[in-house]
């Protein structure tokens, strides 16, 4: 039987359709109970449960699923209990505009299974069909699987991923949980996304939102099928359905929040390091790159500089005269970015983080009630501020304002928010269902608690268990408030945890990478997942993080990131310098060639931007995202492009002074000696001498420029 139910008016047409009996009946899943009713913005489906047992506590024998169709583009599909569950607290924002003429259709079926598509109407393409799995609600098991309206399927994140389009044939689990974890394939890294783009077969594109901050999995395998699981909260999904690859963005940032506008000079080319260890070492860095006129716009403070790794402090014996040297780089333009981890020292007398923070009791408790303690960088255990609750806002914007008082800082640094933990919290978790669910998805460690705090302790927005991942997210108004609130100005706030939405609020480093030439490769994908999550001012450590660099790899790097939207070369502490100045005149020459081209790039920069933060959008895109109906553009993740006028192909590989690259049939120029390109439709080779990143302008655009 099928209820086709079509938009618009919200006509209920209910359709009977002789259907052969499938192997779903051997499937957990519901039936409907009666029809679909109409609700207030959509419809409303009561469901039974039915199928095979799926053998999980506490499933739930009723559910409802209403389908709102909050406008022609914007499907919410909501699948809930009568019991009370978790539900993020993200404020879906209303669309500018009405629901008259859908863009899509759902359809109910029960096949004898309950099961949903929703197609879209223009082309009869069905994107999301629930037909293959099993369906099951259960306390701490919820799962779903669909076949998605194309194999061309983008997104989902945190996680290194080493294409940008998944490929289905690996069956590859992409497993989102927040944690402290360098990239490496599939692993669950710093942020959670669940957040899907399809590229249609005809071009048309839409993604798929799932609201859920539990920790979850995608399973993307042959079919193509999609499973997805998740450990709590309820199914809370959003349809945007574009068609444009652009619209789908729009659509997406206009429902969560849209990018927030980063300052001009955040643009500029930022110099950052871990382990300066001393004052004198990061001015000869400074004035080493200045000597080679390579441009920077912003210098970093990582936590050496801090007295005792304590946040809100600096080093009196190594970085003494700091307070002047950010003055004194002002001067010449320079900002000053620092860091600030969220985790407070409980070992110091009369420290004015941890006196407010109990006055205000801003910690995150264990369930008796007691802070939960935990070891990060500081010497003494910390304690962790809650910073779902409002007390720790004000807490957090009055320590950001007095930080302010004795370094003026331009814009801050949240790292470590996922939250991490080093300490080995397993003794202390005690054994229930929160932190030993029934079901673990594919983490690292197949273990909750691992490099964080135990699940079951208590914020004020409910268990960590459900909030764990919003960790970042949480901090992240509050800190961009408290910069605004300590510098007077639009400033700036860089942050590793990332959730739906937090672009409204924050930039995002790609994390703990390493000096990899794969690297390079990978720094693309994870920048154009991130555009597509709305957060558009993302880049990765140029040179690479972890391990040393090498002046080849760092030379193309620099050529490559001088292309992120968010533009940086940082380095762990104990590996050897590696600012572009470092290696003298070959490396810094290039440098400086490729980020000059940036600065005078940069008015047509911060006008993507302007339009990513007032209209929504991305900044940098897959070449599909302009190109959407050329077949040829779908696997490309070697080149991108800004906007739709600028097309970037840099060199990723060692040895190497020729590149392949894609020309979309249509015009480009070379941006370097004006010339058409001949080429269209195909692949061509290009000379990429060492010291040059080859650059092309899309006929028809208007790229603005600057001195
Ligand atoms: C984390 C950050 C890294 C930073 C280091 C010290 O590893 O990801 O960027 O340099 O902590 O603060």
């Amino acid at each position: 039987m099928k209820f086709a139910v079509f938009g618009g008016g919200l006509a209920l047409v209910a359709i009977l359709c002789a259907l052969a009996p499938t192997s779903a009946q051997n499937l957990a899943g519901y039936s409907m109970v009666g029809e679909p009713v109409q609700i207030s913005n959509g419809l409303r489906v009561a469901l039974a449960k039915a199928g095979a047992d799926g053998s999980w506590e506490g499933e739930a024998e009723t559910l409802t699923l209403d389908a709102e169709f909050q406008s022609d583009y914007r499907l919410r599909v909501k699948i809930y209990n009568t019991t009370e569950r978790f539900e993020v607290p993200l404020k879906i924002q209303p669309t500018s505009e009405g629901n008259n003429n859908p863009l899509f259709e759902i359809q109910f079926w029960s096949n004898p299974l309950f099961s949903f598509k929703v197609i879209r109407k223009s082309t009869g393409t069905v994107l999301f069909d629930t037909t293959p799995g099993d369906f099951i609600f259960a306390d701490q098991y919820l799962t779903l699987s669909w076949t998605p309206g194309s194999e061309n399927v983008y997104g989902i994140g945190e996680n290194e991923q080493h294409t940008f389009k998944h490929d289905f044939s690996q069956n590859n689990t992409w497993a989102l949980w927040a944690r402290d974890q360098p990239p490496e394939f599939t692993k669950n890294m710093y942020g959670v996304h669940p957040h899907i783009t399809v590229l249609e077969d005809d071009g048309n594109t839409h993604s798929v939102v799932i609201v859920n901050s539990n920790a979850q999995q995608f399973t993307l395998s042959s079919g193509p099928t999609i499973n997805y699981i998740t450990t709590g909260g309820i199914l809370d999904l959003y349809f945007f359905l574009g068609p444009t690859p652009e619209d789908v963005v729009k659509q997406y940032v206009e429902a969560v929040g849209r990018p927030q506008m980063p300052p001009y000079w955040g643009l500029g080319f930022q110099l950052c390091r871990f382990g300066y260890d001393s004052l004198e070492n990061m001015k000869r860095t400074v004035e080493r790159n200045a000597m080679y006129g390579i441009p920077q716009d912003v210098q970093y403070g990582d936590i050496d500089i801090m007295h005792k790794n304590l946040d809100f402090t600096y080093s009196r014996e190594r970085f003494e005269g700091l307070p002047d040297y950010i003055r004194e780089l002002k001067t010449k333009g320079v900002k000053f970015v620092t860091i600030v981890d969220p985790a407070i020292s409980t070992g110091e007398e009369g420290y004015r983080a941890f006196d407010l923070g109990n006055e205000l009791d801003v910690w995150v408790k264990r369930p008796d009630g007691n802070p939960v303690v935990g070891q990060v960088w500081p010497e003494d255990p910390v304690y962790f501020p809650d910073f779902s609750k409002n007390s720790t806002r004000e807490y957090w914007i009055t320590l950001l304002k007095e930080f302010h008082d004795l370094l003026e800082y331009d814009g801050l640094w949240i790292d470590m928010n996922e939250p991490a933990n080093f300490y080995d919290s397993n003794g202390d978790c005690s054994d229930n269902n929160l932190n030993n669910p029934p079901f673990i998805p594919e983490i690292v460690d197949k273990n909750l608690r691992s490099n964080t705090i135990c699940a079951d302790s208590v914020q004020e927005a409910g268990n960590h268990y459900d909030v764990h991942s919003l960790y970042g997210w949480f901090q992240s108004e509050p800190t961009l408030a408290g910069t605004r609130a300590g510098t007077g100005k639009r400033s700036l706030v860089l942050t590793r945890s990332s959730f739906l939405g937090s672009g409204h609020w924050v930039a995002h480093w790609l994390g703990d990478n390493w000096s990899r030439w794969t690297n390079l490769h990978y720094s693309i994908i994870g920048m154009l997942q991130f555009n597509q999550f709305g957060i558009p001012f993302a880049g990765s450590d140029i040179c690479g993080f972890l391990e040393a660099t090498n002046a080849e790899m760092c030379q193309r790097w620099q050529e490559l990131g001088a292309f992120y939207p968010f533009s940086r070369n940082h380095n762990v502490v104990g590996q050897p310098d590696q600012d572009p100045a470092v290696w003298g005149p070959a490396v810094a020459e290039s440098s400086r060639k490729a980020l000059l081209i940036r600065y005078t790039l940069l008015p047509y920069l911060y006008l993507l931007f302007f339009r990513a933060h007032n209209v929504g959008g991305t900044v940098v895109r897959a070449l599909w995202g302009n190109y959407p109906s050329d077949p040829n553009t779908r696997n490309i993740d070697k080149q991108f492009m800004w906007g739709n006028g600028l097309m970037i192909c840099p060199v990723l590989e060692p040895n190497k002074t020729e590149v392949e690259a894609y020309f979309p049939n249509t015009r480009f120029y070379d941006y370097y000696e004006g010339s058409e390109v001949a080429v269209k439709g195909d692949w061509t080779t290009l000379h990429a001498p060492l010291d040059k990143i080859n650059l092309f302008v899309a006929g028809g655009s208007v790229l603005i420029t600057q001195g």
